[in-house]
């Protein structure tokens, strides 16, 4: 089936994209000090930010990012394609991608002076976003209903899966539940023990930005701040880059990479993925584009509920967020 996981030090990944192998070779992958990565925890502007990327590459033309699909010029480092998409492209500089945590990643990146962006996003937009994703993407569970997806997303990582021997049982239990083609068994299963995919949104978000204070080939970028001036961002990323644009090239870059035109461009749109894949019956990857979608998902007892573990859970967090 095409929603079996992948557990992989405590974290959960689609099995369709990842293999245990993919995200070993993930972990030891030399970087160029010319690399480009765009690291994101998912639904937080990822697609946009490749977009951004190839755009300023381009000195604003939007040849490449028309004509080439987002995953083969900035593919995912941790899925399975990515050797043989990074030896088939020319595409210079490269551009890699990776939702993986910073605690597993950290040490390759150590061993080179590769650029990395870094997108974070209002978490309650995140799971709003990543909750009508999960309806759509046939390789992700069914999200049950939104109070238990918003449990499981405050959640994170879950105690039993991030110990070894439970990671085990768990394999073991939808191994035998896969094979026998026990659905029912299977859902039962994932709403125990899975917590979201990806791990947790709060331990990706602080590990990646603590970096920020020592990595100076680091950026740190918001989905709002693209939203809000998404001018002044392409200037700061193609500053960032060593890649500083004209005006008029700044402006091709945010008409080429704004929701509308992104929303109707193939190569990032995902329309062109097979249905059993992603259902677009069920929804569109390039959903709403907005911030504060939240609200439309949120009651007021929920959204107190998460500013209590947010507050929690991210009292060590050196970064002030502004999120309402
Ligand atoms: S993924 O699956 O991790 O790669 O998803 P990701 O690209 O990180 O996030 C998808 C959300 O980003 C929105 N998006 C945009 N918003 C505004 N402008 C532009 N150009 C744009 N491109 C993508 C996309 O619509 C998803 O958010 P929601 O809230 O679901 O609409």
């Amino acid at each position: 089936r095409m929603d079996v996981m992948e557990v992989f030090n405590g974290i959960l990944f689609p099995g369709h994209l990842h293999t245990q192998d993919s995200l070993e070779i993930a972990l030891k992958f030399p970087f160029q000090d010319t690399d480009i990565l765009i690291a994101s925890y998912p639904k937080s502007g990822t697609t946009w930010m490749q977009e951004m990327v190839t755009l300023i590459s381009n000195r604003g033309d939007p040849h490449l990012s028309q004509t080439v699909p987002n995953w083969a010029r900035a593919p995912w480092l941790e899925q399975h394609y990515f050797a043989a998409v990074l030896e088939a492209s020319s595409i210079t500089p490269r551009v890699i991608t990776t939702h993986l945590p910073h605690h597993l990643l950290g040490l390759t990146l150590q061993s080179s002076k590769a650029k990395v962006i870094y997108v974070s996003r209002n978490p309650k937009d995140v799971l709003v976003s990543f909750y009508h994703f999960h309806k759509m993407a046939n390789f992700l569970p069914e999200p049950g209903t939104f109070p238990e997806f918003l449990n499981r997303f405050l959640e994170g990582t879950c105690e039993l899966t991030s110990r070894k021997k439970d990671t085990f049982i768990f394999q073991c239990l939808v191994t035998i539940a896969d094979f026998m083609q026990l659905d029912e068994m299977y859902n039962i299963l994932s709403h125990l023990f899975v917590p979201v995919s990806y791990g947790s949104w709060f331990d990706h978000v602080k590990e990646w930005t603590s970096q920020t204070a020592t990595m100076s080939n680091l950026l740190h970028i918001t989905y709002e701040e693209m939203s809000l001036d998404p001018h002044g961002t392409i200037k700061r990323v193609s500053s960032f880059l060593q890649c500083p644009l004209m005006d008029d090239e700044v402006n091709n870059c945010v008409k080429h990479c704004s929701f509308s035109s992104m929303k109707d461009n193939k190569m990032v749109n995902y329309t062109q993925i097979a249905e059993e894949i992603m259902d677009h019956s069920k929804g569109s990857f390039m959903r709403k584009g907005k911030i504060g979608d939240w609200k439309n998902m949120f009651t007021e007892e929920q959204n107190q509920y998460f500013r209590s573990v947010f507050k929690s859970k991210m009292q060590n967090c050196i970064l002030e967020f502004v999120w309402d």
